[in-house]
């Protein structure tokens, strides 16, 4: 497995603060089958000024460190768009490794008016586009069909193996296999804080391999994430998009209350 998305280059974010709660992590992650990690700390001005030339001394350090893991560490970033993100990621190098792939955030409570136009100027600079946990906005998790805006402005989406196990709540994993069911994801990440008592895409893949099928786990947890690096294409529907399912009285109901699908 290959997971794009970690908080656990220490120090630097809210993520993991120090090297021994980093190798704590990455061992249980490597005795799992995660072979590829990006450290990809947030990158949000004004709170974590995450720049190439603060974080490579901090990467080269622990590569140093895990020496002795069988596990391949990627320098990425989790960068939170505005409408600068097209100078700062090329002049501080923040895409996902050496690819044109950038993993970005913007705000959850909900998203910017302008948001295509800041997506815009990162396509129009060359940055092909990630959109982290896309399951955690109010906006999507009301109305999961405002995802189709991203994906036909080829924007991929990735969501994270916690969200499909519920550990940020019934309304985010309810959007996490809605987004799923609809072939709209194309990558499953741990989003690890340095925290993780167990190996979330392990428990990730066997969900998706059970509710859905072995080839699909393998597309978004190996294949998928190893296009980054080799810049092969990724489909942006996927061919599993099943026929939704007819709405039942009670969730018209629900929908009706609470505003939640
Ligand atoms: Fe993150």
């Amino acid at each position: 497995m290959i997971d794009i998305h970690t908080h656990l280059l220490p120090g630097v974010d809210d993520g993991s603060s120090s090297i021994p709660q980093t190798i704590e992590q990455l061992t249980i992650m490597s005795q799992a089958g995660v072979k590829t990690v990006y450290l990809t700390p947030h990158f949000m001005r004004n709170l974590y000024h995450n720049a190439h030339d603060v974080i490579t001394p901090v990467f080269n350090d622990l590569k140093q460190e895990v020496k002795g893991l069988d596990i391949e560490l990627v320098l990425g970033c989790e960068f939170f768009i505005d409408n600068h993100a097209a100078e700062t990621i090329q002049q501080e190098e923040l895409t996902l490794g050496d690819s044109n792939y950038v993993l970005f955030e913007s705000m959850l409570q909900q998203l910017p008016a302008d948001i295509f136009e800041q997506t815009y100027q990162l396509q129009k600079a060359g940055y092909k586009l990630i959109m982290a946990h896309p399951e955690w906005y109010t906006d999507i998790i009301r109305k999961s069909e405002l995802v189709e805006d991203f994906l036909v402005r080829d924007i991929y989406l990735q969501i994270n193996a916690g969200s499909l196990m519920g550990m940020y709540g019934r309304n985010v994993q309810h959007t996490a296999f809605n987004l799923l069911e609809k072939g709209f994801v194309h990558f499953i990440a741990s989003d690890n804080h340095g925290d993780q008592q167990e190996c979330v895409q392990q428990i990730a893949y066997q969900l998706v391999s059970e509710n859905f099928s072995d080839k699909i786990a393998e597309e978004l947890f190996i294949n998928n994430p190893a296009r980054i690096a080799t810049d092969d294409k990724i489909e942006l529907i996927n061919h599993w998009r099943l026929p939704a399912k007819p709405k039942s009285i009670w969730s018209i109901i629900k929908t009706f209350f609470t505003g939640y699908e």
